[in-house]
């Protein structure tokens, strides 16, 4: 399974603030975003491209436009806080909803609402910010696997070495792009050094 730790400066800038405890809830909002347009520029750098005839207002040139459909899935909730990122920077995206609940005993998913666009032949994003054990992204791969996506990069803000592993194991075919591979899981299943739980810090509801 490729895994791809996005480097670049402002990711890095920006990750920090995420990071930091005293940010608050509409600056984490705005960093996450930021964030996102880097992630899913990593995760779409391979696109296929066609070249199509334009007019410049000088003279004709033939010029690249993307040649793939791309659909992007949030997973409930902090998945929503990379949504605007995938809308706003990639032309006609689909967007779904994968909403699953962690077990807090078992940290495993389970599943209360999915609705899908069509995908068979989409670059499939899968917004999943915290890779912690690799419950829920697992399961949002498997999901839109069962739905004909053959193309899937998963977008995660923090990853945990635990969650790519799993990751490796059951999805050796999907690429994962992350800001950053952190250290460990606490026994409440946080990743640490982390960001807290990403999306009480979106919304507000710590
Ligand atoms: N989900 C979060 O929001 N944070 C973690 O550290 C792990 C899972």
């Amino acid at each position: 399974m490729p895994l791809t730790v996005v480097e670049h400066p402002i990711a890095m800038h920006y990750l920090t603030v995420l990071r930091q405890r005293s940010t608050s809830s509409p600056v984490f909002r705005a960093a996450a975003k930021k964030l996102a347009f880097l992630l899913v520029a990593e995760a779409t750098t391979d696109l296929e491209t066609k070249l199509v005839e334009i007019e410049t207002p000088l003279e004709g040139m033939e010029a690249p436009v993307l040649a793939k459909p791309t659909a992007a899935v949030a997973v409930f909730r902090a998945g929503l806080g990379l949504i605007d990122a995938a809308v706003e920077l990639l032309p006609d995206v689909k967007i779904g909803y994968a909403g699953v609940q962690r077990n807090e005993e078992t940290a495993e998913p389970m599943e209360y609402y999915t609705k899908f666009p069509e995908m068979t032949d989409a670059r499939v994003l899968i917004l999943e910010p915290m890779l912690a054990t690799g419950g829920s992204l697992s399961w949002a791969v498997n999901k839109v696997k069962e739905h004909g996506a053959t193309d899937i990069t998963a977008v995660c803000v923090v990853a945990a070495p635990i969650g790519v592993e799993r990751m490796e194991q059951e999805h050796p075919d999907v690429r994962v792009v992350t800001a950053a591979l952190d250290r460990d899981l606490d026994h409440n299943f946080y990743i640490r050094p982390g960001l807290g739980d990403m999306g009480d810090r979106l919304f507000g509801t710590v």
